[in-house]
């Protein structure tokens, strides 16, 4: 296996394994986990990939979430991200699925929201558009070790509320169904999660955190809207440029990712499968005390 940089400090492509070499060999797997832990974000380009073998290599890495009720998919292993209609159309620009898109074009951790966040997830391209669309990530993971250590020590066990609500009120009132609201409570967890691998931390904030235990609504989102401006630095991000083929799985542990837009016009389709974290990748660590 070969491993190319992709940015500063984080990212690789990998090379001489594929995702069907994970789904198939232990050997394979401890590879390419020990690349993950090291570098967050990996790449994988020409890869024959089908629902059933992006499930596959996802699987080796834990446990599936279920897509959520009001997600295109829900119920099942994959998160279907795209801008076509029940009949294959291109949707109209004042369409739901033009809000998620513009939702998920907030920076943010997959599934921070959820009451089982995500260890890890795997986006592959199945239709890009001629522009745009790309996927841009930063590593919180250099962010926590770019604060200052009095302001680490600070925030270190702070306390933060995550919900969907909150980043999907951002993009428009009715994103956002009475369905998903009642499934979907806040959720509390720490602002840093240590890897216990390598024992790096990474601030863990999103555009789903609002508050902060024991900080005044105006002062914790002022401080969250700043974490995550100096996690994003122009030059302290990668922005991945798709070809068909590519898979991109990302560590939502120490990662925060956008999606970039593209002419409404154009077909995009992604599928996303999002591997849940478990008390051996730090979760345990991350629940506020009762
Ligand atoms: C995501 O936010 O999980 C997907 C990002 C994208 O569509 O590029």
């Amino acid at each position: 296996m070969e491993i190319v940089p992709l940015a500063e400090g984080f990212g690789a492509e990998l090379r001489g394994v594929g995702l069907l070499d994970v789904a198939s060999s232990d050997a394979a797997y401890r590879q390419v986990r020990a690349a993950f832990e090291a570098h967050s974000l990996l790449l994988f380009r020409e890869q024959q990939v089908s629902d059933d073998v992006q499930a596959a290599f996802s699987r080796a890495f834990g446990p599936l979430e279920l897509v959520k009720v009001g997600s295109i998919g829900h119920g099942t292993f994959y998160s279907r991200l795209n801008n076509r209609d029940a009949d294959g159309k291109i949707v109209p620009e004042n369409h739901r699925q033009i809000w998620r898109a513009r939702a998920n074009q907030l920076w943010h951790t997959d599934s921070s929201f959820k009451q089982t966040p995500a260890l890890a997830s795997v986006l592959s391209a199945r239709t890009l558009p001629g522009a745009g669309g790309e996927t841009e990530f930063t590593s919180t993971r250099l962010a926590w070790e770019r604060l200052a250590s009095e302001r680490q020590e600070r925030l270190r066990d702070a306390v933060v509320t995550h919900s969907y609500a909150n980043s999907r009120d951002q993009i428009h009132p009715e994103l956002m169904t009475a369905e998903e609201r009642a499934a979907l409570p806040p959720v509390r967890w720490r602002m840093s999660w240590r890897n216990p691998v390598n024992g790096r931390r990474a601030l863990y904030v999103a555009s789903h955190a609002y508050a902060i235990d024991g900080m005044g609504d105006n002062e914790a989102k002022a401080l969250l809207a700043e974490l995550i401006a100096f996690a994003t630095p122009p030059g302290r991000t990668y922005l991945h440029r798709w070809r068909p083929g590519d898979v991109v799985m990302w560590d939502n542990r120490a990662t925060m990712h956008r999606g970039r837009p593209w002419p409404v016009d154009q077909l995009r389709v992604m599928v996303r499968t999002t591997i849940q974290a478990r008390r051996e990748d730090g979760l345990e660590e991350m629940r506020p005390a009762a």
